[in-house]
């Protein structure tokens, strides 16, 4: 853990321009400076650096950030690592925080752990290449196999000797120690006796995505069909099967420089594709893909290939994967495998020029493979085709981006030869059928509660963009900007005195006041860390902000920092000299806030008249009342809002 103060520095140290200036060639332009994206492809520069704000933002692909998220993005480095990288280069000496002798143990206890692995990696290597037994069985195994000395090395595959207790006695005779070698699974120790977990195994260390050995799947040597072809490292403090992807270390450079990944199911695959010259691969070894999984790879790309084996269970497995590296946003295609094979036996049957051509002829967009799939069998049948449409659908509802949802459903509408109209229907059900619970709960809240200013009524359903994304980005602008600025005084009714009234503090307590909440995580995580340091002196928000460890976050605020001043621009207009922002926040603040809260109750009117509308359709007196009541309501609301801001509503 890097100490406060040390983190202080380097973000002192690390100027924005100075920083960026590594990878990127910087001219100035005006107040801030611009040059080609290192993120995409781009001829024209639009990638801009504001040395005033410390930030950088590519008006062209969108991302945008602090020196840190920069190091972060481009590097592929963590935040922790990205502040690492960066003391380095400012030659800043890093102080770690003062541990607790639990934190110093257990760090301890895990770099054991990781050397034990290392030593044994080392073991099960020198055993394969340098003894008979590992030379006659394991290494004549593996080129048996087809597998080139360079790819065993590459991989630091080994072989552990039969036997009971060979590599525990030698790692005990190095050193080591047993509490280690039982933590890390290496060994099983039971009261009356030890013994080596792998013996009689070829043995695949995993990587971590630093390099380091975190843990071994061991491959049994024997046709015995009621021994477990594979036996994993169990779960230990240096290896989490649902947090790892075999191969990722030896694949990282190649993903990112194909902006792709291809997903296969096995140990033997990662390394057969790698001897067939491709080597942005990884496997889920032995676990269905988890979330983690993804998003280790979407550190890397947003593109992925799943290659399964060409049988039920591989091509059932792939549905699977899909559905969740969709909902993470990201592009999948399918690479269909002829039956029997496995993409191991299947790269190993072609040249690698061959293998090269049967990829770009055969990956399939995942909306394809799936229909093409399920359609098969089912053209004559009515009922297992509707089944199948809300199958497809529903794949589709849950990728994020709106316009990659509309791609997907003209090409599903081709497909199907269905109209886009019915599939855009299904998705909203889909909706309603999974917010059904939300909105219940919903209705009880407003039934239990009368008052509009307490608690402005809640939505009929969760909105799927943010009504008020402009008002709130506005809003957190002047927030983040202005936060610890005066805009007026009050009269303390206890001591007579006046009391100031921070931007900050006119802000959160208008929100609170009306239990405003930003539908976007990113935008209600900013308000409520502000409201924890909303008393620290010195808070300093934009570092603060733009710095976060989370990159929404940082990215969010960054971004707001970007934008041009609408609101002034508007105030600029209309006097007749032009005004400093700064000098005008008793008018900017409360008209920010009232435009935040008019724009939702708008939003919350306009929800309020489709309730009337949909209770009418269905004959539903009570609906309609309970409905029309809310509608006045808020519409009282909306005047006395309206009535602020010098506007008049237009009643019918
Ligand atoms: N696996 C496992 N435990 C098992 C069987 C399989 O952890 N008992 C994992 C391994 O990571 C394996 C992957 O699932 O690589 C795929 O299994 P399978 O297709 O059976 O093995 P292959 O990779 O084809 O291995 P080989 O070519 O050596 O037979
Ligand atoms: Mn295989």
């Amino acid at each position: 853990m890097i100490d406060h103060g040390t983190i202080q520095q380097i973000l002192d140290a690390a100027e924005i321009a100075d920083v960026v200036g590594d990878f990127v060639t910087l001219k100035r332009r005006g107040t801030s400076m611009i040059g080609l994206c290192p993120f995409h492809n781009e001829k024209t520069p639009s990638f801009n650096v504001s040395q005033a704000k410390g930030i950088y933002k590519c008006f062209g692909c969108g991302k945008g950030g602090s020196s840190v998220n920069f190091i972060m993005e481009h590097e592929h480095l963590s935040y922790a690592d990205a502040l690492r990288w960066l003391a380095n280069k400012y030659h800043i000496q890093i102080r770690e925080k003062e541990e607790n002798p639990e934190d110093v143990k257990e760090r301890n206890d895990r770099e054991s752990q990781l050397i034990v692995s290392e030593f044994a990696q080392k073991f099960f290597n020198d055993q394969l290449w340098e003894t008979n037994p590992g030379r006659l069985i394991g290494l004549s195994y593996l080129r048996q196999r087809g597998m080139r000395d360079d790819i065993i090395r590459k991989f630091g595959i080994g072989y552990c000797p039969e036997g009971k207790d060979h590599m525990t006695t030698a790692a005990l005779k190095e050193g080591f120690k047993m509490e280690f070698l039982e933590k890390t699974g290496l060994t099983i120790k039971r009261d009356e006796w030890i013994r080596d977990r792998f013996a009689g195994r070829m043995m695949f260390p995993i990587h971590g995505i630093s390099g380091r050995v975190i843990g071994f799947g061991g491959r049994t040597l024997s046709q015995d069909k009621t021994i477990a072809k594979y036996l994993n490292s169990p779960e230990s403090d240096i290896y989490h099967k649902s947090r790892v992807l075999y191969g990722i270390f030896q694949a990282k450079r190649s993903i990112i420089q194909e902006d792709k990944c291809y997903l296969v199911e096995g140990y033997t695959d990662v390394t057969s594709l790698h001897q067939s010259g491709i080597e942005n691969v990884v496997a889920s070894s032995g676990t269905s893909l988890t979330i983690d999984q993804i998003r280790l790879i979407r550190r890397f790309t947003n593109n992925v290939t799943i290659i399964y084996d060409g049988d039920q269970a591989g091509i059932k497995a792939s549905m699977r994967g899909i559905d969740m590296v969709l909902e993470e946003g990201i592009n999948v295609k399918v690479l269909p495998l002829p039956e029997g094979e496995d993409p191991d036996s299947f790269s190993r049957s072609m040249s690698a020029t061959q293998l090269a051509e049967y990829i770009r002829a055969n990956e399939t967009d995942f909306i394809k493979f799936k229909t093409k799939l399920l359609l098969a069998g089912v053209e004559n049948d009515p009922i297992s085709r509707a089944k199948l449409i809300t199958d497809i659908v529903s794949s589709i509802s849950v990728i994020p981006a709106e316009i990659v949802r509309s791609e997907y459903l003209k090409e599903c509408s081709r497909l199907l030869d269905v109209r886009e109209s019915v599939l855009y229907n299904e998705i909203r059900k889909l909706k309603v059928k999974s917010e059904d619970e939300m909105i219940k709960q919903q209705e009880r809240d407003l039934v239990r509660d009368a008052s509009v200013k307490k608690q402005p009524p809640m939505p009929l359903s969760m909105p799927e963009v943010n009504p008020c994304e402009n008002e709130e980005r506005e809003l957190l602008k002047l927030l983040i900007k202005y936060g610890s600025h005066k805009i007026y005084e009050v009269e303390n009714p206890a001591t007579g005195e006046p009391d100031p009234v921070f931007v900050a503090g006119y802000i959160l307590a208008e929100l609170e006041a009306d239990q405003m909440e930003s539908v976007n995580p990113a935008i209600k995580a900013v308000l409520d860390e502000y409201r924890n340091h909303e008393d620290d002196e010195n808070f300093d928000a934009i570092k603060y902000f733009v710095n976060h460890p989370d990159l929404q976050i940082s990215q969010l605020v960054s971004d707001i920092l970007s934008e041009k001043n609408k609101l002034s621009e508007f105030w600029r207009k209309r006097g007749s000299f032009i005004e400093e922002e700064h000098e005008i926040l008793h008018q900017l603040v409360p008209k920010a806030v009232q435009e935040c809260k008019l724009r939702y109750i708008s939003w919350l009117i306009a929800q309020a008249e489709q309730g009337i509308r949909k209770a009418s359709e269905d004959n539903d007196d009570e609906g309609i009342q309970e409905f029309q009541k809310r509608y006045q309501k808020l519409k009282t609301v909306e005047g006395l809002l309206c009535g602020h801001l010098g506007k008049r509503t237009i009643t019918s």
